[in-house]
């Protein structure tokens, strides 16, 4: 008896899963109602804030939903704009001071909003090691992406590497469309200068990075 009754409540779920799926809405009311989530959690934000919940083009094309892949085109079409968003520092540095660049990778002050003001507290950071390795002495680092210790060590600082490592953290998605990585340039979370000083960060002999 006891096995018939739970034969009976695995066909009722069995039933009540495919009648959900029957219910469930499309991709874009999905979509949709997720933007609208996320704007209706702060209210009395300042407009520029709230702009940054709803998608631009190329993200709506790397959210598809149900595991699509991208298309060859979509993804050429995701590095033509991520190339086009590129600007360099005045005076074309890219690599600048590796001590300041190390203040900005493990910091992650961004702006504060309070009643509806941005309240520029302090100088923003980078929060790199949220997501990367960077000095090998540091043990409280995330690993979304890829460890960087020794990058600049293996790879050397020529010219062509300078320009790839800033040109990746200015807009990640011109080498790798649709990473996780934040396209922290292009989104205006930090400055061509600021960017210099974490490249140098990554390349410089002299940084932690690099240390033997
Ligand atoms: C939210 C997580 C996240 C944050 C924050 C982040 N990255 Fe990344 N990063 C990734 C991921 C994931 C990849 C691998 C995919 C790709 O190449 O875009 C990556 C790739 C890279 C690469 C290319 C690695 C290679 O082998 O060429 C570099 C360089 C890099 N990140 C540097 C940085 C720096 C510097 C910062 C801070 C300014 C930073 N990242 C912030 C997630 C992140």
């Amino acid at each position: 008896m006891k096995r018939f009754q739970l034969k009976l409540a695995v066909a009722a779920a069995a039933l009540a899963a495919v009648l959900g799926c029957a219910s469930f809405p499309s991709a874009d009311e999905t979509r949709a109602l997720g933007e609208q989530m996320v704007a209706d959690a702060y209210p009395g934000m300042p407009a520029a804030l709230t702009a940054r919940a709803v998608q631009d083009a190329d993200q709506k094309i790397c959210s598809k939903l149900g595991g699509e892949k991208l298309t060859s085109i979509e993804a050429g079409r995701i590095v033509d704009a991520a190339r086009a968003t590129m600007k360099y520092p005045p005076g074309g540095k890219l690599a600048g001071d590796w001590k300041a660049g190390e203040r900005l990778v493990s910091d992650g002050a961004g702006l504060r909003v309070r009643e509806g003001r941005v309240e520029p507290v302090k100088q923003n950071g980078a929060l790199c090691i949220n997501c990367h390795a960077l000095d090998p002495r540091e043990v409280n680092s995330g690993n979304l992406g890829p460890a960087l210790v020794g990058y600049g060590a293996q790879r050397g600082n020529s010219d062509a590497v300078v320009k790839y490592t800033y040109e990746k953290i200015y807009n990640a998605w011109a080498y790798y469309p649709c990473s996780n990585m934040p396209r922290l340039g292009a989104h205006g979370f930090l400055t061509p200068e600021q960017i210099a000083d974490v490249v140098a960060y990554l390349v410089a002999p002299q940084s932690p990075v690099n240390r033997k």
